[in-house]
C-alpha cells in the first residue's frame, strides 16, 4: 500500500483529517457531476425529437420525489457541516500543554520567538511529535500564517492576537507562506518550518537561547511601574495578576470576560475600557510605549503568573514535553 501521507505531503496530526474531509467533498461533488452530466446526455439522446416523437409529454410533479431530493441533500449537508465543525474545533483548540512560540509578522518577514527565549527570522525550528502553540500579532497590515504540509492557515491581525497550533509528524523542512496580500513583497514573505528530533531540537534551543519572553516581561513589569500597583498579595491599588490569565474576570458593570491574550492586551493599551469590579479607573494607557515584542513578553509573564485555565507554563519551569 502506498504511503498516502507522504504522497500528499501530510506532516501534522491534523493533515490526514483535513484531507479526508476534503477528498470526501471532492468525491461527492464528482459523483453529483457525473450523475447529472450522464443523465443530461442520456435523456438528450433518449427523448430527442424524432418523426414519431414530435411533442414532449407533460408530467405533473411528484411530492414524494420532491421531499426525497430535499431531505436527503439536507441531511448530507448537515452531516458535512457537523464533520467540518468538529474538525474546526480541533484545529482552533490547542492541547492544554504545548510549546509556546510567539510570532510577530511585519512587511515582509516573520519574527519568531520560542518560550525559552531563542529568536528566529523566517525560519521556525520545532520538535517532532510535540504540540506547538503560536500566539501571533502583526506590526502593520494583515498577514496570514500558512503551512500547507500542516494544513493550517491563520490570519495575523494588527492590534489583536490570533493563535493556531500544530503537531508535526515527520521530520523535514516545510514551506511557510504568507497567505494574505500584504503589499509589494507579499509573494516574497516566505519562511520555513524545520521539524527536528526532540533531542536535536533541545540542544539547538540551548545555544544562544537569550532571555525567555516571560523573564523579559518580568523586567518590563517592573520597569514600566506595573509592579507598583499589581502586587501579588493584592495590597496595591490594582488587582493582583496572579492566576488571572485564563480566569473569568468581573467588571464594574457586572459583565464578565475571559482573561485571554486579547484581554491582557487591551488592559495594557486601553485600561479604561473595562474596569475590574472593586477597582478605580486610575491605570494610565501604555499605548505607543511598548513594541509588539514587549507586549508579547508582558503577556508571557502574566501567563507565567499562573492560570485560571489550562495551558500556562510556570516561570522557570522546563517547558513540558509531550509524547504522542
Ligand atoms: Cu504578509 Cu502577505
Amino acid at each position: 500500500m502506498p504511503d498516502f501521507s507522504q504522497l500528499l505531503n501530510e506532516a501534522s496530526t491534523m493533515a490526514s483529517a483535513v484531507d479526508l474531509l476534503f477528498f470526501t467533498l471532492v468525491a461527492m461533488s464528482s459523483a453529483v457531476v457525473i450523475v447529472i452530466g450522464g443523465l443530461i446526455v442520456y435523456f438528450a439522446v433518449k427523448y430527442r425529437r424524432t418523426p414519431e416523437n414530435q411533442i414532449a409529454d407533460q408530467l405533473a410533479g411528484s411530492t414524494r420525489l420532491e421531499i426525497a431530493w430535499t431531505v436527503i441533500p439536507l441531511l448530507v449537508a448537515l452531516g458535512i457541516f457537523g464533520w467540518g465543525a468538529r474538525l474546526y474545533f480541533d484545529i482552533v483548540q490547542p492541547p492544554a500543554q504545548a510549546n509556546d512560540v510567539y510570532v510577530v509578522a511585519k512587511q515582509w518577514m516573520w519574527e519568531l520567538q520560542h518560550a525559552e527565549g531563542k529568536r528566529e527570522i523566517n525560519t521556525l525550528h520545532v520538535p517532532l511529535g510535540e504540540p506547538i502553540r503560536l500566539t501571533m500579532v502583526s506590526q502593520d497590515v494583515i498577514h496570514s500564517f500558512y503551512v500547507p504540509a500542516f494544513r493550517i492557515k491563520q490570519d495575523i491581525l494588527p492590534e489583536r492576537y490570533t493563535s493556531t497550533w500544530f503537531q508535526a509528524t515527520a521530520p523535514g523542512t516545510y514551506r511557510l507562506f504568507c497567505a494574505e496580500y500584504c503589499g509589494t513583497l507579499h509573494s516574497g514573505m516566505l519562511g520555513e518550518v524545520v521539524v527536528m528530533e526532540p533531542d536535536a531540537y533541545r540542544s539547538w534551543l540551548g545555544v544562544d537561547a537569550g532571555q525567555a519572553p516571560a523573564v523579559v516581561g518580568e523586567h518590563l513589569f517592573v520597569q514600566f511601574g506595573c509592579s507598583g500597583c499589581h502586587k501579588p498579595d493584592n495590597s496595591g491599588p490594582g488587582p493582583s495578576l496572579v492566576g488571572v490569565f485564563g480566569s473569568t474576570v468581573t467588571f464594574q458593570d457586572g459583565t464578565t470576560a475571559l482573561a485571554d491574550e486579547n484581554y491582557v492586551r487591551e488592559s495594557i493599551l486601553n485600561p479604561s475600557a473595562q474596569i475590574v469590579k472593586g477597582y478605580e479607573a486610575i491605570m494610565p494607557s501604555f499605548q505607543g510605549q511598548l513594541s509588539e515584542e514587549q507586549l508579547l513578553a508582558l503577556l508571557a509573564y502574566i501567563k507565567s503568573l499562573g492560570s485560571g485555565g489550562a495551558g500556562a507554563t510556570p516561570t522557570g519551569a522546563p517547558t513540558p514535553t509531550i509524547q504522542p
